[in-house]
Parts: C-alpha cells; structure tokens; sequence
C-alpha cells in the first residue's frame, strides 16, 4: 500500500506561517461541520462525498461491460461532452491510456469549431473505420454537445442506418429530465445515469468519467479504489492528517496576502488535462459573489521558457501548487560522448527523469525566492489508484475551500449569462 497523497509545503515557510495556520483553523472546522451535516449552501449536491464508496462492484461491471461492447465493434469511440462532462475522462486518457488506448478516442462537442467536427465526419464516412458514441450531457440541453450529437447521430444513420445505431450510441445523463434523456428513450438507446445530487464538474467518478476511460482501457476499479482510501483519509478535521484541509486551507490564507492567482504545474505533460479539469473544479465553483482565486496552468518545463520570467519578476499576486510523481521510474539515459561538443558530459549516465526532478527542485527553490510562495501535491505514482486520489483530494479540497470563502461550490449561475444572450443572437424560442 502506498503513502498515498502527501502535500509538500517546504517552501511555504516564508509566507504561510504556523500562526496563520492556527489562526484559520477555526473556518476549516467550521466548513467541515457544513460539509458533514449537510448544512452549508448547495446542500442538495453533496453525493460525490459517498460515490467511491457507494460505487458498487455491479455498477463498475456494468461500465466495463459496455466499455468492451463499444471497443469490440469500433475503431474509433467519439465521447461528447463539455465542461465536467467531458474535462475528467480526458485528464483520465491523457494521463494513463496506452497509446493505443488514447488513439481510439475522440473527444467532441466541447467546442463550437465547424473544422474539428468535419474532421471526424470525414473519419465516419470513410468507411474504413467503425464508430460508437457515447454522448454525455447531465442537463441534455448543452448547446455544443446537444448540437455535435445531432451532426454525428445523423452521419451514423447514413453510414449503418437508424435500426442499427442502438448498438453504437450509449447516452450518460439525467435519470430523467432533458432533451438527451427523451432522446435516449425514444430511440432505445443505452442509458447511464448521473446522480441527481452529483453536479457536472463533481461527477468524474461517476459513469460521466469512468466510461470512457474504461473505453481507453485505464483500469476503473483502480481509480474508485483510490478515491476512496482517499475519502478516508480527507475525511479527518485535522490539517495535519488531512492535506486537502491544509491545501484549502494554505490558499485561503494566500489570497488575503494578495496572492490572487493559483497556478497548477505539472512537470509531466500527460498531467496536462489533470489541470485543465482542475480549472474548471475551482474556476466554477469558487468564482462568484465578487471573490476568486483565479486558476491558471502551465506544463513545466515547457513554459518555465514562456512564463519563467513573469514567474520569477513580475507582480507578486501568484502562487503555485506543483503535482509531483513520488516514484517516477528513470528512463531515457543521457549517452556518453567522448567529443563532448554540446558540453553534456557533466550530465552523462543520468536519465531525464532525474533532471527533470532538479528542475522542479530548482523551481522551489528560485519561485521562492523570487517571492511566489509554493507547495507540492506528490502523488506516489502515474497509476489509475492514485488518480482516484488526485481527484477526490481536490473535490474535498474545493468544497472545504469554497465553505472558508464563503460561497456555494455547488452551483454556477454566472455561466446562464453568456448563454442568455447567445440564444437571443440564434432566435431560440422564449428568447426575445
Ligand atoms: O460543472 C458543471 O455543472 C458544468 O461545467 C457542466 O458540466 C457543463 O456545463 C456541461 O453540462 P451538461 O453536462 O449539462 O451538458
């Protein structure tokens, strides 16, 4: 068994001290009696606290059955999806799949980009590979997905005819409200369901996020495994014991010093969707009533060349939280050369991964310096176990986070905003 997830916060020491700590204690207490008596705002919406638990075996069955049913008649499985219903299972893919794995999927309708959709139109008509979908849409009534299924379904009516798509179109979605749903059950499609009491960008445990990973073959059983030791864990009042208190309570803190941005890193850029999900959990669920602590991502080393020098010198309103492999395995040795003429001799016999740990380590170090302070969520390895963890330690972190600042995490009333006007432009009845 390992360590499970461990939070780093060395190079806290000049900006977070044990007073502060102390000091916030109090609101950490308070945000967790909300979280369990089921008291605070956005009561109605706390399943995803139970889910790893109450996941049963049957139901992972399921999934993977229907996973096999999908990968067995296709070449290619389109998952479409935007927002939580789509950012999970992508971090999922990217950080685990096989190659192979990765390649059989396609992942559409979190967008609205004519171009991308033709792409896989063009993949469908072809002929010479055989398609399933599985669209994913709590609501149903999503613009981008609603409007990319529409454009798929029809494609695949014409390539394999109306009687046939039952066996290629799985839906996840309301158990009963919604277009999608009515869809589903009027053409006898295959439906998953998500809890009424799990939103969208909470609901990567649920068939939203583990169906299409089964479909890349990433292990689910593992990934629910992993969240829920991590449930047990994150479940104490202690900051501690519990690191997603201690993280939610370290960017409260931060962010009345000012530090009004948090920047995720990952020094490995099959974590890259890992932040992009990350954004969406915090971005949505603490940006309102005029607070927020803005979400932001980079790829080190990559854009330690793009954002190292704001980073390092400019204004000090960020802090980082990096994600690190504990166990990484060395690969890829630097060869020898007796000539030396790149000057690399010095780093002769050391694999990339080894490097790639001083840079992050000099990263601490200099960021620190410069005046960001940072810390170091480590997870024990690349494994579907401790993503499991990763994403449950953030769900909990959000919720104790946004409970301290005193908003709903639950909810995203400012996101009806831009939709309003733009079903007004598209002439959507009841929209004048
Ligand atoms: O967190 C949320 O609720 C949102 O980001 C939704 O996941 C996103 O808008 C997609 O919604 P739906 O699943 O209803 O299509």
């Amino acid at each position: 068994m390992t360590k499970g997830i461990q939070l780093d916060t060395k190079y806290l020491k000049d900006f977070v001290s044990e007073e502060d700590l102390a000091a916030i204690f109090p609101e950490v207490k308070n945000a967790h009696s909300l979280l369990v008596s089921k008291r605070g705002l956005g009561k109605d919406f706390l399943g995803w606290i139970d889910l790893p638990v109450n996941t049963s075996k049957d139901t992972l069955k399921e999934i993977e059955e229907c996973a096999e049913q999908m990968k067995g008649c296709s070449d290619l499985i389109v998952i479409v999806g935007i927002g939580g219903s789509y950012l999970g299972a992508r971090a999922a893919i990217e950080m685990l799949a096989s190659d192979e794995g990765r390649e059989k999927i396609f992942f559409t309708g979190n967008n609205l980009c004519g171009e991308h959709l033709e792409k896989l139109l063009d993949m469908i008509e072809a002929g010479n590979k055989d398609v399933s979908v599985n669209v994913i849409s709590k609501s149903g009534t999503t613009t981008e997905p609603a409007v990319a299924f529409r454009i798929i379904e029809d494609a695949l009516k014409k390539k394999y005819g109306p009687n046939k798509l039952k066996d290629r179109i799985v839906c996840t979605t309301d158990k009963e409200r919604g277009a999608l749903k009515k869809l589903a059950d009027s053409a006898g499609y295959k439906s998953f369901v998500i809890p009424d009491d799990t939103g969208g960008r909470f609901s990567v445990l649920t068939p939203v996020g583990l169906l299409p990973a089964a479909c890349a073959g990433v292990n689910i059983y593992d990934i629910v495994n992993g969240a829920q030791r991590c449930a047990e864990r994150m479940s104490v009042c202690d900051i501690d014991k519990n690191p997603a208190y201690k993280y939610a309570a370290i960017r409260n803190i931060l962010y009345r010093k000012g530090k009004v941005i948090e920047l995720l890193a990952s020094f490995d850029y099959r974590l890259h969707f890992i932040a992009e999900w990350w954004k969406q959990l915090f971005g949505e669920s603490e940006g309102k009533a005029g607070r927020s602590i803005f979400p932001a991502a980079c790829d080190f080393t990559t854009d330690l060349h793009s954002m190292g020098q704001l980073m390092q010198q400019g204004q000090r309103n960020i802090f980082e939280t990096f994600i690190i492999e504990g166990n990484e395995k060395p690969c890829c040795k630097v060869p020898a050369n007796e000539e030396n003429l790149d000057d690399l001799n010095y780093l002769e016999g050391k694999s990339l991964s080894f490097i790639n740990k001083q840079a992050y380590l000099a990263t601490c170090e200099a960021h620190s310096e410069g005046g960001v302070p940072n810390s170091t969520i480590v997870i024990s390895e690349r494994t579907a176990f401790s993503l499991g963890e990763l994403f449950y330690f953030f769900e909990k972190a959000v919720a104790i986070s946004a409970y301290i600042s005193g908003v709903n995490p639950f909810d995203q009333p400012g996101v009806e905003a831009y939709k309003k006007k733009m079903f007004k432009l598209l002439g959507k009845p009841g929209n004048n």
